[in-house]
């Protein structure tokens, strides 16, 4: 019978199918290193802008059993109790195109909003078209409504909120803090480590909460740093406390990890070495880093649904922002590496290859930590899927424009190009107006019960 030949060609298929990406990857994974570890010497970039994720939503939301006590009845509860006999069908938020909007802009902009943190402040360094602010995501199959400042603020009323994870994690808080901004004034109550890395605002008026911890694998590591190894160090099978003993007083918790694990590593699981990643002159074997982003993952959501558990659920709501692709075409220190100035149309670029895999571990991921926590009383958990529609922005990154006017002196023959982060505003603005949507959702279910 057909033994033989299925026996013969699959290991080799799966072989060629695990080692393509990874070629293709390293040079996109040494793009992104010299972009990091290496910066061009004329300005400061600290290592920890390593890296963002691009999510884009899938929301069909998670109905556990329990309503979710933490939604407290403000303006949008009314508004679903009112709809109540139509239940609204989730939205599939991931596809969709981008439509040019001429009459709406930002709700903030480079000089409104103080927050943003300079290297992603595209407005103010200069940069000279501005049509990258004209498009609105549209999905499929709903709309999605403008970000309403006030409703957010309503529904996190006497809540916490808190992005988790590497430069992506911050980028879009930074993003939400500015359109919060907009209508009511935050303070600075918290702030720890270089660079700003763990810091919390508080909306007095609204009693909310927002906070951003710096942890770029969420799970315990060691950075690389200058003094130490040339390579980070990852410890698979514990959850990095820094972020993790703060639970119990967190609300919302959004989660965003991906770019860091393209580094040299090495990996730790108990005791023993797993492997490494990217690192010749370490006498250890090559095991890439999907495995090791889902066994993060999976330690990560353990922990979370397992220490909710313990906590009696106490309505804790969880996202995990899917990988925020780069666009880097040329060289990352020439002029013009990510030089496009409009959206791709839907189908011009296809979602492939690393983007691919890492969105695709990510939503497996949170799927299965969904179904294993569909006993916790109040515990939610989405995947925020903004990988799709945030590869078709390449025109959303600051590029050159992480430095204020680059081309001041002229085109010099190497300039640093950020192709990785998002302007702000800018594209990562939707992925918030997304996680807004879907908190909605959740506020209208629980109120139907
Ligand atoms: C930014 O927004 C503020 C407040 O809405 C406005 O006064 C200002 O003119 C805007 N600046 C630019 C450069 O658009
Ligand atoms: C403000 O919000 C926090 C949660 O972030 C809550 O513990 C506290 O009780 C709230 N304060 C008031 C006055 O409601
Ligand atoms: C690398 O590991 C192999 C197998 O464990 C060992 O035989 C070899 O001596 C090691 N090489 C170095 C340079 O440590």
């Amino acid at each position: 019978m057909g033994l033989t030949s299925p026996f013969k060609e699959q290991p080799a298929q799966s072989l060629t199918r695990k080692l393509l990406p990874w070629t293709i990857y390293a040079l996109a994974s040494i793009a992104l290193f010299h972009l990091y570890f290496y910066p061009l010497t004329f300005n400061d970039s600290p290592a920890y802008e390593l890296s963002r994720p691009t999510p884009i939503l899938i929301s069909s939301s998670f109905s556990s059993s329990s309503p979710a006590p933490f939604l407290k009845e403000g303006r949008e509860e009314k508004e679903g109790r009112e709809r109540e006999s139509e239940p609204q069908p989730s939205c599939d938020y991931t596809n969709g195109r981008w439509v040019q909007e001429l009459t709406v802009g930002p709700l903030y902009n480079g000089s409104s909003c103080g927050t943003i943190k300079d290297g992603q402040n595209c407005m103010a360094h200069g940069r000279p078209d501005l049509e990258f602010l004209q498009w609105r995501w549209r999905p499929h199959q709903c709309s999605l409504p403008r970000f309403d400042p006030n409703t957010f603020l309503d529904i996190l009323s006497n809540r916490h909120i808190a992005f988790v994870g590497d430069s992506m994690a911050r980028n879009q808080l930074e993003s939400l803090l500015c359109m919060l901004s907009s209508v009511s004034a935050p303070n600075l109550v918290y702030t720890n480590g270089e660079d700003n890395k763990f810091r919390k605002w508080h909306f007095p008026r609204e009693n909310v909460s927002v906070s951003v911890y710096w942890s770029p694998f969420l799970v315990k590591g060691l950075e690389k740093s200058s003094a130490g190894p040339e390579y980070n160090k990852l410890f698979l099978d514990s959850v990095d406390e820094r972020w993790a003993s703060d639970l119990g007083s967190l609300d919302m918790v959004v989660l965003s990890i991906g770019h860091w694990f393209l580094h040299p590593a090495v990996y730790f699981e108990g005791d023993s070495v797993l492997g490494c990643h990217y690192c010749p002159g370490v006498n250890y074997t090559e095991i890439g880093f999907y495995d090791v982003l889902r066994k993060a993952l999976r330690t990560t959501l353990k922990a979370v649904s397992e220490r909710s558990r313990a906590n009696g659920g106490k309505g804790k709501h969880m996202f995990v922002t899917t990988f925020s692709p780069s666009h880097f075409e040329g060289d990352w220190d020439k002029f013009g590496a990510c030089p496009k100035t409009r959206p791709y149309e839907e189908g011009e670029k296809p979602l492939e290859g690393m983007n691919a895999e890492m969105r695709k571990i990510e939503l497996e991921e949170v799927q299965s930590a969904k179904e294993d926590a569909r006993d916790i009383n109040g515990f939610r958990l989405e995947a925020l899927d903004v990988t799709r529609l945030s590869l078709l922005r390449p025109d959303g990154h600051p590029g050159p424009y992480m430095y204020p006017s680059p081309f001041a002196d002229g085109v010099k023959d190497r300039v640093q190009n950020d192709c990785v982060h998002w302007c702000l505003p800018g594209p990562i603005d939707t992925w918030n107006e997304i996680l807004l949507e879907v908190i909605k959702g959740w506020t209208r279910q629980s109120l139907r019960r």
